[in-house]
């Protein structure tokens, strides 16, 4: 018998996640002996702030080993629903409008599920991150894409939206700082495309995963807090992941209007229960000693802002290679097609000849161009610059 028929259709349409397998085959090699440069991996390589660590340690000691309020344990949603109202994008600290999940991929998950079906349409600016044409198929929806080059900066507009808009349209997917390019949406650009939603009762999902990681004074804007109009209308998903080094504990959350939220509490319900009970008490001691949590943050940030200098200029020096300044995240995304090879073919023959894991920009919506993550040492990024131009001196011009 046909092994396929045993799968559902979901299960045959969807791909493994592009930069997960990348850094899995990096870390075979290096498993296998290789001296492998891995720039694959979306994971900062610092360990969680301690007086985190210890917040976590000391719930499991206090017994904190059982279910929880599917939303989220009550004292990390009150506290996150404060601090959305500082931020302008809830109207009042409703606990019941945030829910704590098992990672921002799964808050992604579902407020694409909670949001939209079969027969809507899902705009998805390209570059995107791997995972949302995934997400929007398994919801039995239509992915869209739109391509902003580096021409752009990477950002699409609020005309080109408007361009691409069907009477099917439901949801924009909006992530800035942006995975893979580490491009930011300044508030005008984001205020037209908000604006775009308002006008075309459409909802917009914000991925602001990466918000705190910013880079040359840059300033993040959340859409939720333009208007009282918009924070009915955006989705707001965030996590702790890569902000405090939490890959490891699986904490995202959402903050939607309360006929969202209630949804999405529901669907977590019958899906995974709650996130980790303890984990959650690591991620309160984060929100409740916020200036201490930003000094980590800070701390890291100074490493990561080092080797995003490091490695944009090394890359803007390799003949063929032309990379944007990134302001946000950890990620920079070079044009490569100067080289006259394909993204999928560059990366392939860069692990196999030189040993550095890149991941193809194909897998983000965008030919001709590579992403490496700056989530690495320095002497990684040294050496891995290196190779790359060895790799790339032997391309003609
Ligand atoms: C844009 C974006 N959103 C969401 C996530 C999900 O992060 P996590 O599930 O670890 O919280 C990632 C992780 O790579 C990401 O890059």
């Amino acid at each position: 018998m046909n092994s396929k028929n045993y799968l559902s259709p979901w299960a045959m349409n969807v791909s493994p996640s592009p930069t997960l397998a990348v850094d899995a085959k990096a870390k075979a090699l290096k498993a296998a002996g290789e001296d492998v440069c891995g720039f694959g991996a979306g994971e900062p390589d610092f360990d969680t702030p301690e007086f985190i660590k210890q917040a976590g340690t000391q719930a499991l000691a206090d017994g904190k080993t059982k279910y929880a309020p599917a939303g989220g344990i009550p004292e990390l949603r009150q506290a996150l629903a404060e601090q959305y109202q500082e931020h302008g994008v809830i109207a009042e600290a409703n606990p019941a409008q945030v829910i704590v999940s098992p990672g921002g991929k799964y808050s992604c998950y579902l407020a694409i599920l909670a949001t939209c079906g079969p027969g809507d349409e899902v705009i998805i600016p390209a570059p995107y991150w791997v995972s949302y044409p995934e997400m929007v198929k398994l919801a039995g929806a239509t992915p869209k894409v739109i391509l902003a080059g580096d021409d752009q900066g990477f950002k699409i507009s609020a005309d080109q939206i408007e361009e691409s808009l069907s009477p099917a349209t439901k949801l924009i997917i909006l992530n800035s700082p942006s995975n893979p390019t580490g491009c930011l949406y300044e508030r005008e650009e984001m205020e037209q495309i908000v604006d775009l939603a308002c006008r075309k009762d459409l909802l917009i999902m914000s991925d602001e995963i990466y918000e705190y990681l910013l880079y040359d004074g840059s300033i993040h804007y959340r859409p939720a807090s333009f208007s009282e109009e918009a924070a009915e209308r955006v989705i707001t998903v965030s996590g702790f992941s890569k902000t405090f080094s939490m890959t490891g504990w699986r904490l995202g959350t959402l903050v939607a209007n309360p006929a969202i939220s209630k949804a999405v509490a529901s669907l977590q319900s019958q899906t995974t229960s709650n996130a980790t009970t303890f984990a959650q008490y690591g991620a309160l001691a984060a929100v409740q000693n916020w200036s201490q949590a930003m000094d980590a943050v800070n701390e890291m940030l100074v490493h990561f802002d080092r080797r995003r200098l490091k490695l944009f200029d090394g890359l803007n020096a390799i003949e063929g290679v032309s990379c944007l300044r990134s302001q946000g995240a950890f990620y920079l995304f070079p044009k490569i097609s100067g080289l006259g090879m394909g993204s999928e073919e560059f990366s392939n023959q860069l692990l196999e000849k030189e040993k550095v894991a890149v991941v193809s920009g194909h897998a983000f919506g965008a030919e001709g161009y590579v992403r490496l993550s700056y989530a690495t040492a320095d002497e990684i990024i040294d050496k891995g610059l290196d190779r790359l131009h060895e790799f790339c001196s032997n391309f003609e011009f």
